[in-house]
Protein backbone atom coordinates (compact mmCIF):
# COMPACT_ATOMS: atom_id res chain seq x y z
CA UNK A 1 0.00 0.00 0.00
CA UNK A 2 1.68 2.86 -1.44
CA UNK A 3 0.75 6.33 0.26
CA UNK A 4 0.92 7.54 -3.55
CA UNK A 5 -0.78 5.30 -5.08
CA UNK A 6 -4.71 5.25 -5.82
CA UNK A 7 -6.94 3.32 -3.54
CA UNK A 8 -11.25 3.14 -3.73
CA UNK A 9 -13.39 2.93 -1.17
CA UNK A 10 -17.29 3.03 -1.77
CA UNK A 11 -17.69 5.53 -4.89
CA UNK A 12 -14.41 7.29 -3.55
CA UNK A 13 -11.41 6.64 -6.18
CA UNK A 14 -8.67 9.00 -4.48
CA UNK A 15 -5.38 9.19 -6.38
CA UNK A 16 -3.41 8.88 -3.11
CA UNK A 17 -4.00 7.72 0.38
CA UNK A 18 -3.13 11.62 1.41
CA UNK A 19 -5.95 13.53 3.05
CA UNK A 20 -5.91 17.01 4.22
CA UNK A 21 -8.15 16.67 7.37
CA UNK A 22 -10.06 19.97 8.00
CA UNK A 23 -9.80 23.14 9.39
CA UNK A 24 -11.89 25.97 9.29
CA UNK A 25 -10.64 28.83 7.48
CA UNK A 26 -12.48 31.67 8.89
CA UNK A 27 -13.33 32.93 5.55
CA UNK A 28 -17.03 32.78 4.94
CA UNK A 29 -18.75 35.89 5.07
CA UNK A 30 -20.94 36.71 7.96
CA UNK A 31 -24.29 34.42 6.69
CA UNK A 32 -21.41 32.04 6.61
CA UNK A 33 -21.86 32.16 2.90
CA UNK A 34 -18.88 31.01 0.37
CA UNK A 35 -16.39 33.24 -1.04
CA UNK A 36 -14.06 33.12 -3.36
CA UNK A 37 -10.63 33.39 -0.41
CA UNK A 38 -12.24 30.08 1.23
CA UNK A 39 -12.75 28.40 -2.38
CA UNK A 40 -8.89 29.97 -3.65
CA UNK A 41 -7.48 28.38 0.01
CA UNK A 42 -8.93 24.41 -0.74
CA UNK A 43 -8.14 25.06 -4.41
CA UNK A 44 -4.55 25.32 -3.97
CA UNK A 45 -3.92 22.47 -1.61
CA UNK A 46 -6.28 20.40 -4.38
CA UNK A 47 -3.86 21.88 -6.49
CA UNK A 48 -1.21 20.99 -4.11
CA UNK A 49 -1.50 16.93 -4.50
CA UNK A 50 -4.01 16.02 -1.77
CA UNK A 51 -5.97 12.93 -3.22
CA UNK A 52 -8.81 13.81 -0.86
CA UNK A 53 -10.20 17.46 0.44
CA UNK A 54 -11.48 16.85 3.84
CA UNK A 55 -13.19 20.65 3.65
CA UNK A 56 -13.82 22.50 6.85
CA UNK A 57 -16.46 22.63 9.51
CA UNK A 58 -19.50 23.47 8.10
CA UNK A 59 -22.86 24.42 10.13
CA UNK A 60 -25.80 22.79 9.73
CA UNK A 61 -27.83 25.27 11.29
CA UNK A 62 -27.60 29.31 11.72
CA UNK A 63 -26.70 29.21 15.38
CA UNK A 64 -23.90 32.77 14.94
CA UNK A 65 -20.00 32.15 15.31
CA UNK A 66 -17.93 34.34 13.13
CA UNK A 67 -16.15 33.10 9.62
CA UNK A 68 -18.19 29.93 10.14
CA UNK A 69 -19.00 28.10 6.74
CA UNK A 70 -22.63 26.86 6.44
CA UNK A 71 -25.02 24.85 4.78
CA UNK A 72 -28.07 25.32 5.81
CA UNK A 73 -30.51 26.40 3.37
CA UNK A 74 -30.95 26.17 -1.03
CA UNK A 75 -28.82 29.11 -1.25
CA UNK A 76 -25.84 28.11 0.30
CA UNK A 77 -25.54 25.29 -2.29
CA UNK A 78 -24.47 27.31 -5.50
CA UNK A 79 -21.15 28.55 -3.61
CA UNK A 80 -20.23 24.42 -2.37
CA UNK A 81 -20.90 23.96 -6.05
CA UNK A 82 -18.32 26.52 -7.17
CA UNK A 83 -15.91 25.37 -4.48
CA UNK A 84 -16.25 21.33 -5.43
CA UNK A 85 -15.84 22.74 -9.39
CA UNK A 86 -12.67 24.21 -8.71
CA UNK A 87 -10.98 21.05 -6.66
CA UNK A 88 -12.31 18.68 -8.91
CA UNK A 89 -10.48 19.47 -11.57
CA UNK A 90 -7.42 19.24 -10.13
CA UNK A 91 -8.40 15.06 -9.79
CA UNK A 92 -9.13 16.22 -5.75
CA UNK A 93 -12.23 14.27 -4.06
CA UNK A 94 -13.70 15.92 -1.13
CA UNK A 95 -15.85 15.53 1.69
CA UNK A 96 -17.53 18.40 3.73
CA UNK A 97 -17.37 18.17 7.69
CA UNK A 98 -21.25 18.85 8.93
CA UNK A 99 -21.26 20.55 12.48
CA UNK A 100 -23.48 20.95 15.13
CA UNK A 101 -23.00 23.09 17.97
CA UNK A 102 -24.78 24.46 21.57
CA UNK A 103 -24.76 27.70 22.64
CA UNK A 104 -21.24 28.22 24.15
CA UNK A 105 -19.40 31.47 25.53
CA UNK A 106 -15.52 30.81 25.62
CA UNK A 107 -15.02 33.91 28.42
CA UNK A 108 -16.51 31.82 31.25
CA UNK A 109 -16.62 28.50 29.69
CA UNK A 110 -20.24 27.48 29.35
CA UNK A 111 -21.92 25.43 27.16
CA UNK A 112 -24.99 24.52 27.02
CA UNK A 113 -25.17 21.00 27.66
CA UNK A 114 -26.84 18.21 25.55
CA UNK A 115 -29.04 16.80 28.73
CA UNK A 116 -30.81 19.78 28.55
CA UNK A 117 -32.04 18.95 25.07
CA UNK A 118 -35.82 17.62 24.72
CA UNK A 119 -36.88 14.84 22.20
CA UNK A 120 -38.27 16.95 19.65
CA UNK A 121 -34.80 18.69 19.49
CA UNK A 122 -32.64 15.98 19.21
CA UNK A 123 -35.09 15.35 16.62
CA UNK A 124 -34.78 18.58 14.41
CA UNK A 125 -30.76 17.95 15.09
CA UNK A 126 -31.15 14.79 13.04
CA UNK A 127 -33.50 16.67 10.62
CA UNK A 128 -30.95 19.32 10.13
CA UNK A 129 -28.30 17.12 9.25
CA UNK A 130 -30.03 15.10 6.56
CA UNK A 131 -31.34 18.32 4.95
CA UNK A 132 -27.32 19.83 5.44
CA UNK A 133 -26.29 16.26 3.84
CA UNK A 134 -28.86 16.11 0.70
CA UNK A 135 -27.47 19.98 0.42
CA UNK A 136 -23.91 18.48 0.01
CA UNK A 137 -24.49 16.04 -2.16
CA UNK A 138 -26.30 18.31 -4.53
CA UNK A 139 -23.31 20.50 -4.63
CA UNK A 140 -21.03 17.85 -5.94
CA UNK A 141 -18.95 16.90 -2.82
CA UNK A 142 -18.55 13.83 -2.90
CA UNK A 143 -18.96 12.54 1.00
CA UNK A 144 -19.92 14.04 3.98
CA UNK A 145 -18.46 13.57 6.94
CA UNK A 146 -20.24 13.91 10.64
CA UNK A 147 -18.26 16.02 12.94
CA UNK A 148 -18.34 13.62 16.06
CA UNK A 149 -15.49 14.68 17.56
CA UNK A 150 -14.14 17.43 19.83
CA UNK A 151 -16.31 19.10 21.91
CA UNK A 152 -19.55 19.69 20.09
CA UNK A 153 -23.06 18.46 19.59
CA UNK A 154 -23.10 15.07 18.62
CA UNK A 155 -19.94 14.48 20.24
CA UNK A 156 -21.11 15.60 23.96
CA UNK A 157 -23.22 12.45 23.21
CA UNK A 158 -21.11 9.76 22.04
CA UNK A 159 -19.08 10.55 25.25
CA UNK A 160 -19.31 9.23 28.67
CA UNK A 161 -19.95 12.25 30.21
CA UNK A 162 -23.11 12.01 28.05
CA UNK A 163 -25.85 11.72 31.76
CA UNK A 164 -29.01 11.18 29.85
CA UNK A 165 -30.84 8.55 31.17
CA UNK A 166 -33.22 7.60 28.24
CA UNK A 167 -32.43 6.27 24.81
CA UNK A 168 -29.85 8.85 23.58
CA UNK A 169 -28.12 8.00 26.99
CA UNK A 170 -27.43 5.06 29.28
CA UNK A 171 -24.97 3.12 27.27
CA UNK A 172 -22.62 2.87 24.19
CA UNK A 173 -25.55 1.96 21.85
CA UNK A 174 -27.54 4.97 23.69
CA UNK A 175 -24.90 7.46 23.19
CA UNK A 176 -24.38 6.86 19.85
CA UNK A 177 -28.13 6.62 18.95
CA UNK A 178 -28.34 10.16 17.61
CA UNK A 179 -25.23 9.39 15.16
CA UNK A 180 -26.48 6.04 13.91
CA UNK A 181 -30.04 7.85 13.64
CA UNK A 182 -28.38 10.35 11.97
CA UNK A 183 -26.52 7.95 9.28
CA UNK A 184 -29.49 5.66 9.11
CA UNK A 185 -31.44 9.03 7.28
CA UNK A 186 -28.76 10.02 5.41
CA UNK A 187 -28.45 6.74 3.97
CA UNK A 188 -31.97 6.68 3.22
CA UNK A 189 -31.66 10.50 1.65
CA UNK A 190 -28.38 9.66 -0.35
CA UNK A 191 -28.56 6.42 -1.41
CA UNK A 192 -26.44 3.06 -1.22
CA UNK A 193 -23.65 4.32 -3.57
CA UNK A 194 -22.99 7.63 -1.68
CA UNK A 195 -19.96 8.13 0.80
CA UNK A 196 -21.29 8.81 4.75
CA UNK A 197 -18.19 8.80 6.96
CA UNK A 198 -17.02 10.49 10.63
CA UNK A 199 -14.83 12.20 12.63
CA UNK A 200 -14.57 10.74 16.11
CA UNK A 201 -11.89 11.72 19.21
CA UNK A 202 -10.26 8.14 19.33
CA UNK A 203 -9.48 9.24 23.07
CA UNK A 204 -11.19 12.83 24.88
CA UNK A 205 -8.25 13.15 27.38
CA UNK A 206 -10.70 14.77 29.95
CA UNK A 207 -11.35 12.96 33.25
CA UNK A 208 -14.38 10.26 33.07
CA UNK A 209 -14.45 10.84 29.00
CA UNK A 210 -14.10 8.28 26.43
CA UNK A 211 -10.61 6.54 26.22
CA UNK A 212 -10.05 3.72 23.19
CA UNK A 213 -11.89 1.34 25.32
CA UNK A 214 -15.39 2.93 24.75
CA UNK A 215 -13.81 4.53 21.11
CA UNK A 216 -13.41 1.15 19.57
CA UNK A 217 -16.93 0.06 20.74
CA UNK A 218 -18.60 3.13 19.35
CA UNK A 219 -16.31 2.63 15.97
CA UNK A 220 -18.16 -0.56 16.26
CA UNK A 221 -21.31 0.75 16.42
CA UNK A 222 -21.47 3.09 13.86
CA UNK A 223 -19.25 0.31 11.02
CA UNK A 224 -22.74 -1.81 11.52
CA UNK A 225 -24.49 1.29 11.01
CA UNK A 226 -23.10 1.42 7.76
CA UNK A 227 -20.66 4.60 8.05
CA UNK A 228 -18.26 4.53 5.17
CA UNK A 229 -14.64 5.83 6.61
CA UNK A 230 -13.96 6.34 10.04
CA UNK A 231 -11.62 9.71 10.87
CA UNK A 232 -9.57 9.43 13.91
CA UNK A 233 -8.83 12.60 16.27
CA UNK A 234 -8.26 13.51 19.86
CA UNK A 235 -9.30 15.14 22.67
CA UNK A 236 -11.04 18.97 21.87
CA UNK A 237 -13.26 18.49 24.88
CA UNK A 238 -13.97 21.82 26.46
CA UNK A 239 -14.14 20.69 30.15
CA UNK A 240 -10.51 21.14 29.92
CA UNK A 241 -10.99 24.38 28.80
CA UNK A 242 -12.61 27.02 26.17
CA UNK A 243 -11.21 27.04 22.40
CA UNK A 244 -8.70 23.70 22.55
CA UNK A 245 -6.87 24.92 25.43
CA UNK A 246 -6.23 23.10 28.39
CA UNK A 247 -5.00 19.46 27.76
CA UNK A 248 -7.55 17.49 25.99
CA UNK A 249 -7.63 20.88 23.34
CA UNK A 250 -3.62 21.13 23.14
CA UNK A 251 -4.37 16.93 22.24
CA UNK A 252 -5.98 18.21 19.60
CA UNK A 253 -3.94 20.54 17.75
CA UNK A 254 -0.50 19.14 19.50
CA UNK A 255 2.05 22.00 19.77
CA UNK A 256 5.36 21.24 18.82
CA UNK A 257 6.46 19.73 22.58
CA UNK A 258 4.45 16.33 21.23
CA UNK A 259 6.33 13.46 19.90
CA UNK A 260 5.72 12.83 16.28
CA UNK A 261 2.52 10.81 15.03
CA UNK A 262 0.81 11.10 18.90
CA UNK A 263 -2.23 9.50 17.51
CA UNK A 264 -1.44 6.85 15.68
CA UNK A 265 -1.70 4.30 18.43
CA UNK A 266 -5.53 5.36 18.63
CA UNK A 267 -6.24 4.89 14.56
CA UNK A 268 -4.64 1.53 15.28
CA UNK A 269 -6.85 0.12 17.55
CA UNK A 270 -10.07 1.77 16.07
CA UNK A 271 -8.47 0.07 12.55
CA UNK A 272 -8.50 -3.12 14.41
CA UNK A 273 -12.32 -3.33 14.55
CA UNK A 274 -12.85 -1.18 10.79
CA UNK A 275 -10.97 -3.79 9.16
CA UNK A 276 -13.32 -6.65 9.52
CA UNK A 277 -16.41 -3.83 8.29
CA UNK A 278 -13.81 -2.97 5.05
CA UNK A 279 -14.40 0.61 6.29
CA UNK A 280 -10.85 2.17 5.92
CA UNK A 281 -9.43 4.52 8.72
CA UNK A 282 -7.78 7.76 8.79
CA UNK A 283 -5.55 9.33 11.25
CA UNK A 284 -3.76 12.79 11.72
CA UNK A 285 -1.69 14.08 14.41
CA UNK A 286 1.93 15.18 13.40
CA UNK A 287 2.13 12.99 10.71
CA UNK A 288 4.62 15.75 9.17
CA UNK A 289 6.40 13.65 6.61
CA UNK A 290 5.56 11.24 3.76
CA UNK A 291 7.46 8.95 4.68
CA UNK A 292 6.43 8.98 8.16
CA UNK A 293 3.06 8.70 6.63
CA UNK A 294 4.22 5.77 4.87
CA UNK A 295 5.26 3.91 7.90
CA UNK A 296 2.20 4.53 9.62
CA UNK A 297 0.25 3.16 6.91
CA UNK A 298 2.98 0.20 6.86
CA UNK A 299 2.51 -0.76 10.62
CA UNK A 300 -1.60 -0.50 10.45
CA UNK A 301 -1.93 2.56 11.75
CA UNK A 302 -4.54 4.00 9.40
CA UNK A 303 -5.86 3.47 5.68
CA UNK A 304 -5.48 7.04 4.34
CA UNK A 305 -2.77 9.72 6.09
CA UNK A 306 -4.10 12.62 7.57
CA UNK A 307 -2.39 16.00 7.34
CA UNK A 308 -3.70 19.16 8.60
CA UNK A 309 -1.23 21.60 9.21
CA UNK A 310 1.55 20.67 6.60
CA UNK A 311 -1.20 22.04 4.07
CA UNK A 312 -2.08 25.41 5.68
CA UNK A 313 1.81 25.95 6.15
CA UNK A 314 2.24 25.14 2.23
CA UNK A 315 -0.37 24.05 0.40
CA UNK A 316 1.53 22.08 -2.15
CA UNK A 317 2.72 19.89 0.40
CA UNK A 318 2.15 16.60 -1.01
CA UNK A 319 3.56 17.56 -4.46
CA UNK A 320 6.73 19.07 -2.72
CA UNK A 321 7.38 16.63 -0.47
CA UNK A 322 6.86 13.91 -2.99
CA UNK A 323 9.53 15.72 -5.23
CA UNK A 324 11.84 16.50 -2.21
CA UNK A 325 11.20 19.92 -3.77
CA UNK A 326 13.28 22.35 -1.08
CA UNK A 327 11.20 24.79 -1.30
CA UNK A 328 8.46 22.56 1.00
CA UNK A 329 7.48 25.30 3.65
CA UNK A 330 7.65 23.10 6.99
CA UNK A 331 4.79 23.24 9.18
CA UNK A 332 7.09 23.85 12.88
CA UNK A 333 3.86 23.68 15.71
CA UNK A 334 3.84 27.18 16.55
CA UNK A 335 0.06 27.33 16.23
CA UNK A 336 0.10 30.56 15.48
CA UNK A 337 -2.99 29.12 13.06
CA UNK A 338 -4.68 28.45 15.72
CA UNK A 339 -4.78 31.21 17.64
CA UNK A 340 -6.13 32.90 14.93
CA UNK A 341 -8.63 30.44 14.39
CA UNK A 342 -9.81 30.84 18.04
CA UNK A 343 -9.61 35.23 17.24
CA UNK A 344 -12.07 34.36 14.15
CA UNK A 345 -9.47 35.53 11.78
CA UNK A 346 -7.94 33.91 8.35
CA UNK A 347 -6.50 31.10 9.57
CA UNK A 348 -3.24 31.81 8.01
CA UNK A 349 0.21 30.15 8.22
CA UNK A 350 3.04 33.03 9.91
CA UNK A 351 5.87 30.69 8.42
CA UNK A 352 4.32 30.43 4.93
CA UNK A 353 3.83 34.30 5.12
CA UNK A 354 7.46 35.08 6.00
CA UNK A 355 8.62 33.16 3.30
CA UNK A 356 6.53 34.68 0.55
CA UNK A 357 7.24 38.33 2.08
CA UNK A 358 11.08 37.23 2.04
CA UNK A 359 10.55 36.13 -1.60
CA UNK A 360 8.64 39.27 -2.68
CA UNK A 361 5.87 37.53 -3.28
CA UNK A 362 1.66 37.70 -2.07
CA UNK A 363 1.14 35.02 -0.38
CA UNK A 364 -2.19 34.84 -1.28
CA UNK A 365 -1.73 35.40 -4.49
CA UNK A 366 -5.41 33.72 -5.66
CA UNK A 367 -5.81 31.10 -8.22
CA UNK A 368 -9.36 30.89 -8.20
CA UNK A 369 -10.51 33.32 -11.02
CA UNK A 370 -14.15 32.91 -10.45
C1 LIG B 1 -6.54 26.16 12.73
C2 LIG B 1 -7.10 24.77 12.83
C3 LIG B 1 -8.46 24.56 12.62
C4 LIG B 1 -8.99 23.26 12.71
N1 LIG B 1 -10.31 23.06 12.41
C5 LIG B 1 -10.82 21.80 12.44
C6 LIG B 1 -12.14 21.54 12.02
O1 LIG B 1 -12.86 22.42 11.51
N2 LIG B 1 -12.61 20.28 12.16
C7 LIG B 1 -11.84 19.26 12.65
O2 LIG B 1 -12.30 18.13 12.77
N3 LIG B 1 -10.56 19.48 13.01
C8 LIG B 1 -10.03 20.70 12.89
N4 LIG B 1 -8.70 20.89 13.17
C9 LIG B 1 -7.87 19.72 13.57
C10 LIG B 1 -7.11 19.14 12.36
O3 LIG B 1 -7.97 18.57 11.40
C11 LIG B 1 -6.10 18.05 12.81
O4 LIG B 1 -6.78 16.97 13.36
C12 LIG B 1 -5.05 18.54 13.79
O5 LIG B 1 -4.54 19.79 13.42
C13 LIG B 1 -3.90 17.54 13.92
O6 LIG B 1 -3.33 17.24 12.67
P1 LIG B 1 -1.93 17.93 12.15
O7 LIG B 1 -0.91 17.64 13.21
O8 LIG B 1 -1.64 17.26 10.85
O9 LIG B 1 -2.19 19.39 12.04
C14 LIG B 1 -8.15 22.16 13.06
C15 LIG B 1 -6.79 22.40 13.24
C16 LIG B 1 -6.25 23.67 13.13
C17 LIG B 1 -4.78 23.88 13.32
S1 LIG C 1 1.11 28.71 11.83
FE1 LIG C 1 2.57 27.32 12.83
S2 LIG C 1 1.30 25.49 13.31
FE2 LIG C 1 0.14 26.70 11.86
S3 LIG C 1 0.66 25.81 9.90
FE3 LIG C 1 2.07 27.50 10.23
S4 LIG C 1 3.89 26.59 11.18
FE4 LIG C 1 2.22 25.12 11.33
Amino acid sequence: MNILEPVKFKNLELKNRIAWTPAVTCLADQDGMMTPELIDRHMKRAKGGFGLLMVEACGVNKMKSPGLLRLCGEEYVEGHKKLNDACHSFGAKTTIQLIHYMKQSPRNNYKRPIEEMDKAEIQGVIKEHIDSAIYAKKAGYDAIELHVAHGYTLSSFVSLLNYRDDEYGRNTKGRCKIVTDIIAACREALGDDYCIGLRISGEEFVKGGNTLKQTTECAKIFCEAGVNFISVSAGGKTEDGPWYTGYSGERCMAPASYPQGLHVYLGKGIREVCKGYNVPVIIAGKLDTLEFGQKVIDEGGCDIAGYCRPGIADPEFVNKAAAKDPSLVKCVYCNTCMDRDRAHVPVNCIIWEKVCEKKGVDPYAPLYQG
